[in-house]
């Protein structure tokens, strides 16, 4: 076996991006994201010294905890959820003294000013120069009021200093993101502002645009002459994981379709930027978005479907359905799973459907990107094979990361059989490293002041304008009583099997 360090492929994957000496205030800094997520990241991109060891955390939520509680709390995020100290205390003791707590109100004007007079202390203590990323981690609701605060007391004045990063979801559809726009617009400038999609921090969603427009001999197939159909599936076997408050609020349209969904579309169905900087590929997502729309859109159940989990088995344990979980209301008719058909009218595209499903509590965690091509123009091998599957390009996201192409081979023997096999590419193998964490990309690029991987103002309206009149029926009240249900640890209502069958294709089965 090839030892890790002879593995000619790791050759060149030195990181060599590292942001100036900054601090990071994290709004919401009391919550789930900021211990599981964002610092056991942040730690982990330290000890790989990717990051200054003058980076400075200020947490920023209504709790009135210490410095050193803080500390504390996240040194046990970092234990629990992230990959331990790496077997170096003394770091995380150096890393610790950069981490500072400052109990605050949302919406009380002079809280943002003793925050500003700490940050300004803070830049003489620890050599941060002013340099700032505002990271709005509250709930969607608090966005607007946040980034108008903070404009307010004169902390996004410098565009090339300081920086603001908004969570998703962005806007609850159309009108109300455009709104949000506005307002965040009007105290800072669209070059500042960093709206977070975890999805395209993830190695194998980059990857995307790398096989797309680095290898010569998929993009000429990349189009209605060759492609029958393409589906994106993103599926969790999580439910709820006490998230009341917030999923209510959201459902599987906004928590995952508007944002993760919709951008590996992006990725899959728009043309060739004329270069990899932030502007080129937004234009041309934006430019994509444009010409979507809902497969039907005078009847939309024939575009979409959506349903919500009941009590069922996951991996031979009874797990209540989504009406039983703690918090949820009696009787909720919020969805947790959403399939809809998408058209594209543009010349690429015309007449091939993109197919997107997303579901909690399905009976595998996977997210796929799968292309479908036509089948053979002439079938010469009627007399071995009925019918012959058509070739999947296969791009998996995630577990198992890689690529695989589906094609028909002759199975040995004397007669002319024929059979699907899969060729292969796993990133684990070919790599021997696991990919980068999202998060840490993509808090690595808001210092660096790389918008490339975050989505612009007009990008999240468009996706909003395709959903939209989904949600206008979905969210009526007199939609309430029919949301179908379906078994946890099965893939979905029956009505998403329906969605394809009407034009004889199926869901892949993963
Ligand atoms: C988040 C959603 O954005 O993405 C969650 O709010 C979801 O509901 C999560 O579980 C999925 O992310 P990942 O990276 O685990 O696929």
């Amino acid at each position: 076996m090839v030892s890790l360090l002879e593995n000619p492929l790791r050759v060149g994957l030195q990181n060599d991006r590292i942001p100036a000496p900054q601090i990071l205030v994290i709004f919401g800094a009391s919550g789930d994201l900021t211990q599981r997520k964002l610092v056991p990241a942040l730690y982990q991109m330290r000890l790989e010294r990717r990051l200054p060891p003058e980076l400075t955390i200020v947490g920023v939520a209504r709790r009135e905890w210490s410095h050193d509680f803080f500390r504390e709390h996240l040194k046990q995020g970092v234990e629990e959820f992230g990959g331990g100290l790496g077997g170096n205390p003394a770091l995380w003791d150096e890393f610790a003294k950069g981490l500072y707590y400052c109990p605050g109100n949302l919406d009380k004007p002079e809280d943002y000013q003793r925050l500003k007079q700490f940050l300004g202390e803070l830049d003489e203590k620890r050599g941060t120069q002013g340099n700032r990323v505002f990271y709005l981690s509250v709930a969607p609701r608090f966005f607007a009021e946040a980034a108008q605060q903070l404009g307010g007391a004169g902390m996004l004045a410098d565009p090339s200093k300081q920086r603001l990063v908004i969570e998703k979801p962005f806007g609850r559809d159309l009108a109300s993101a455009q709104t949000l726009n506005y307002k965040v617009r009007n105290v800072c400038q669209e070059e500042q502002i960093y709206r977070i999609d975890h999805y395209l921090g993830k190695e194998t969603v980059q990857n995307l645009l790398v096989f797309r427009f680095a290898n010569a001999i998929f993009e000429p197939l990349w189009n209605r002459q060759f492609v029958d159909h393409v589906q994106i599936t993103v599926a969790e076997t999580v439910g709820l994981e006490g998230r009341a408050g917030y999923y209510e609020t959201a459902g599987a349209i906004r928590d995952m379709v508007q944002n993760h969904l919709m951008q590996l579309f992006c990725l899959t169905a728009m043309e060739t930027p004329n270069s990899l900087d932030a502007a080129s590929i937004r234009n041309e997502k934006v430019k994509v978005l444009q010409a979507t729309r809902l497969a039907d859109d005078s009847d939309l159940s024939q575009s979409a479907i959506r349903g919500q989990y009941s009590s069922g088995w996951m991996k031979n344990k009874a797990v209540p359905g989504y009406r039983d979980e703690g918090d949820v209301p009696e009787g909720s008719t919020n969805n947790t799973f959403a399939a809809l058909a998408l058209r594209v009218d543009n010349w690429r595209w015309q007449g091939v459907p993109f197919y997107l499903r997303t579901g909690k509590r399905l009976p595998k965690k996977v997210s796929e990107i799968s292309i479908h091509f036509k089948s053979v123009p002439h079938l010469m091998f009627q007399s071995a094979t009925k019918q012959l599957n058509n070739n999947i390009l296969a791009l998996r996201i995630q577990p198992n990361e890689g690529i695989a192409m589906r094609f028909e081979v002759k199975t040995p023997g004397s007669s002319l059989r024929t059979r699907s096999v899969e060729m292969d590419f796993r990133y684990d193998a070919a790599f021997g490293q696991p990919s980068t964490d999202a998060y840490s990309r993509l808090l690595i690029d808001a210092m660096l002041g790389d918008q490339t991987l975050f989505t612009r103002g007009d990008e999240v309206e468009q996706s909003w304008r395709v959903l939209t009149p989904l949600l206008e029926v979905w969210d009526a009240p007199a939609a309430s009583n029919s949301i179908p249900l379906y078994e946890a640890g099965t893939w979905g209502p029956i009505e998403a099997e329906l969605l394809l069958n009407r034009t004889n294709r199926r869901w892949r089965r993963l």
